[in-house]
């Protein structure tokens, strides 16, 4: 079943999101909610406040396949990337950002166990974006300036 994607303005992109304690159904099922919703939307990411849940979840698919992650935290970066990002509760717009070009993030998977993954390029752009949702920071919060469409 696919969630109403909340946009700029909704209360629920701005708050801080609590940590999943409970690895059970209904886990299983925002999981495959949001995986649904982000499907649809032809995202490559999705967190858990986009769909009005403050929980710490969040959904990616850069086209490597699908990646769970459950109270993650990027605990190493390294290096710079700039590049072009948008955000499915923010249609329409584009921003230059700046980030790590690579990451490591520890997370929990659906089942509570405990794993880490690297990523660089778009998916070390993806774990950035969609973790600072969970703490309700947005991409236009720290891009660098907005692109339009004259541009590139
Ligand atoms: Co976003």
């Amino acid at each position: 079943m696919t969630r109403k994607i909340v946009t700029l303005g909704d209360e629920a992109l701005r708050k801080t999101c609590k940590r999943m304690e409970k690895f059970d159904l209904r886990l299983w099922l925002l999981l495959r909610d949001m995986k649904e919703t982000m499907n649809k939307a032809d995202g490559v990411g999705l967190a858990a406040p986009q769909v009005g849940i403050l929980r710490r979840v969040v959904v990616i698919d850069v086209g490597e396949g699908l990646i769970e992650l459950v109270n993650p935290e990027i605990i190493e970066t390294s290096g710079e990337q700039a590049g072009a990002e948008g955000c499915l509760s923010i249609p329409g717009r584009r921003g230059f950002v700046v980030r790590p070009a690579k990451v490591k993030v520890r997370a929990q998977d659906r089942n509570g166990k405990h794993f880490e993954i690297e990523g660089e390029g778009l998916l070390a752009r993806a774990l950035c974006h969609e973790i600072d949702h969970l703490d309700g920071k947005l991409y236009i919060d720290v891009m660098d300036h907005e692109i339009f469409d004259d541009e590139e």
